[in-house]
């Protein structure tokens, strides 16, 4: 063979290698084959974690309540109550108050049903809440409301309202024995509220002495606190008397506040404590006799 024709070979040969080799490519790179099938996994995979659209169209979003069930309100006597219903995706559902005591329809959507004014739903547009406010509690409002909203069955929640009656209390016995020219202190606190007091007025008798300064008089109101205290620096027989704490919200307190003298028998007219008094300040022959004047009480 000569030259010319080796050379020809060869270069046939390479061409061949070439062909066979770029034939082969695809069995020798299986890596993007491979790769790319990776790729359409993910790609299912993705597809897959998006949510069926029959959840975006289908169903609406479930109505459900966001008050919870058997919720206690505490509202105390003349104050107003709030019983809250907060109901997501009521959709086009009416929401209905209803007293279980007697089944008496109070409120259908914002319209009071009832005879009794005091109660009222209230529902700002585009809100979720439907309260039902009860002005002026008393007593006999207390006990177990239901709020229903309409839909097919229609569902309820219950919710108990607990009335507490608001009271003033005087600390310490309810009757005071002191000697002219000691300090008359008188301590009023108002319990069993929920709502503090706006004003708490003391009374002397008949005589309402909150500004009666010029008579020696001194009180101290702190709301926020539900107390209320009275200071006399240096009390007289002129205050003696019938003192009264009446809250603005809450039931009255009384204590009676005896100022005498050595010789004045004062402890002897009154009730069970005086002979303790009686004992401290005249003695025991004043002792027996108002032990003896309890007795045939
Ligand atoms: C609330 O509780 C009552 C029983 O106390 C029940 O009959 C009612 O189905 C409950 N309501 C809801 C929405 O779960
Ligand atoms: C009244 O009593 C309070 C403390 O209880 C005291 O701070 C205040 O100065 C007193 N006011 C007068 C006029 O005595
Ligand atoms: C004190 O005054 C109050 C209110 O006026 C009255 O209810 C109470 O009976 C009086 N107590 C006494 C011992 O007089």
């Amino acid at each position: 063979m000569s030259l010319e024709g080796q050379r020809c070979l060869y270069v046939v040969v390479l061409l061949i290698h070439t062909v066979t080799g770029a034939g082969e490519a695809p069995s020798t790179s299986p890596s993007p084959v491979s790769s790319s099938t990776t790729l359409k996994a993910d790609q299912n995979e993705l597809t897959v974690t998006f949510p069926p659209l029959d959840d975006f169209y289908g169903n609406p979003p479930e109505k459900h309540f966001g008050t919870e069930n058997n919720t206690i309100v505490t509202s105390q006597t003349g104050s107003t109550a709030l019983l809250p219903c907060v109901i997501r995706n009521i959709g086009d559902g009416i929401v209905s108050w209803i007293r279980r005591k007697d089944y008496h329809l109070l409120t259908v959507g914002l319209t009071t049903y009832s005879s009794d004014q005091r109660f009222q739903a209230i529902h700002l547009q585009h809100s979720e809440d439907w309260t039902l406010k009860v002005k002026f509690v008393q007593k006999r409002d207390a006990g177990i409301y239901e709020c229903q909203v309409s839909s097919h069955p229609p569902t309820s929640i219950f919710l108990r309202l607990d009335v507490v009656e608001a009271r003033a209390q005087i600390s310490g016995p309810t009757e005071k024995y002191l000697k002219p020219g000691s300090t008359l202190r008188l301590q009023c606190s108002v319990v069993q509220t929920t709502e503090a007091p706006a004003f708490v007025f003391w009374y002397h008798n008949s005589r309402m002495i909150n500004y009666d300064v010029e008579r020696g008089i001194n009180v101290t109101t702190d709301p926020a606190q539900r107390l209320s205290d009275l200071l006399i620096p240096a009390a007289s027989v002129s205050h003696a008397g019938n003192y009264t704490c009446v809250p603005n919200n809450a039931v009255p307190a009384s204590i009676y506040v005896h100022i005498f003298n050595g010789e004045n028998p004062a402890a002897m007219q009154s009730s069970s404590p005086s002979f303790v008094y009686c004992f401290r300040f005249h003695g025991l022959l004043c002792t027996i006799l108002s032990i003896a004047h309890f007795i045939i009480r």
